[in-house]
């Protein structure tokens, strides 16, 4: 068998306020395989995206261990931590974080960046990118001349253009009219089809039904 992509062993988030402490997370033990298509279910307030900030490097975990595709990322400082993040993981988020006033071309090609590829093959592959995504018809527009759902189909692109293992998502049909989080349900689904490993975080168990395996989140600690 081959490992997990991602393994939290008592993961715990604890936010030290001074007077009070809040227990966002609590011995979290969760593991994914290479492949899978996860969905973290919960309502507001119960840890979600502390539980995805953690799962995405963006924060560290105050008690328990998390190993990231083999690596276990306390031995990792900011730096090296960063640098897994970048190789490892895709982010799409709710509100699509797309530049402003950069064309959809240049928005997909921001993260091979760092990758020391040529201008030309940052383009070549950003153009790929968002004609799978059905865009190849819209690499000149910019983010306010594209619709919602276009504006999430970009921020796929951008979160896949440097073949990422894992596919992060937070909410992604969160601002979506129906249609538009339908499509862009169907884009996860052929992508993990694909062989894409993604974990999507989301209230919405509509959504949530569109994956493989729901796990749900109460009150800081995973539920059957
Ligand atoms: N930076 C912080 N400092 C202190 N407490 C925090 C912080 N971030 C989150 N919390 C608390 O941790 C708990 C979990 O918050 P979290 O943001 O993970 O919830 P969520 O499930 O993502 O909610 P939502 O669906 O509303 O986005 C909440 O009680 C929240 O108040
Ligand atoms: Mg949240």
């Amino acid at each position: 068998m081959s490992e997990p992509l991602i393994q939290l062993q008592g993961v715990s988030r604890i936010y030290d306020l001074g007077r009070v402490q809040v227990a966002a997370l609590q011995e979290v033990d969760l593991t994914v395989e290479p492949g899978e298509f996860l969905a973290i279910v919960g309502p507001s307030g119960s840890g979600k995206s502390t539980l995805m900030n953690i799962v995405g490097c963006l924060d560290r975990p105050t008690a328990g261990t998390y190993t990231l595709a083999g690596t276990p990322v306390a031995e990792l400082n900011d730096d090296g931590l960063a640098r897994l993040r970048s190789r490892t993981i895709g982010f799409v988020f709710q509100s699509y974080n797309l530049l402003p006033r950069t064309s959809a071309l240049e928005n997909v090609a921001t993260p091979l960046l760092y990758q020391g590829l040529s201008r030309k093959d940052r383009l070549a592959r950003a153009r790929a990118a968002l004609e799978r995504l059905g865009l190849g018809d819209r690499v000149d527009h910019v983010p306010t001349e594209l619709s919602g759902g276009q504006q999430q189909r970009v921020a796929i692109a951008r979160a896949l253009v440097t073949e990422p293992a894992l596919l992060l998502a937070d909410e992604p049909t969160g601002n979506l009219d129906s249609a538009s989080g339908a499509d862009v349900m169907t884009i996860l689904r052929e992508l993990n089809a694909a062989g894409r490993t993604i974990v999507m975080i989301t209230h919405d168990s509509d959504v949530a039904s569109s994956a493989r395996r729901q796990v749900h989140v109460r009150d800081g600690r995973l539920v059957a």
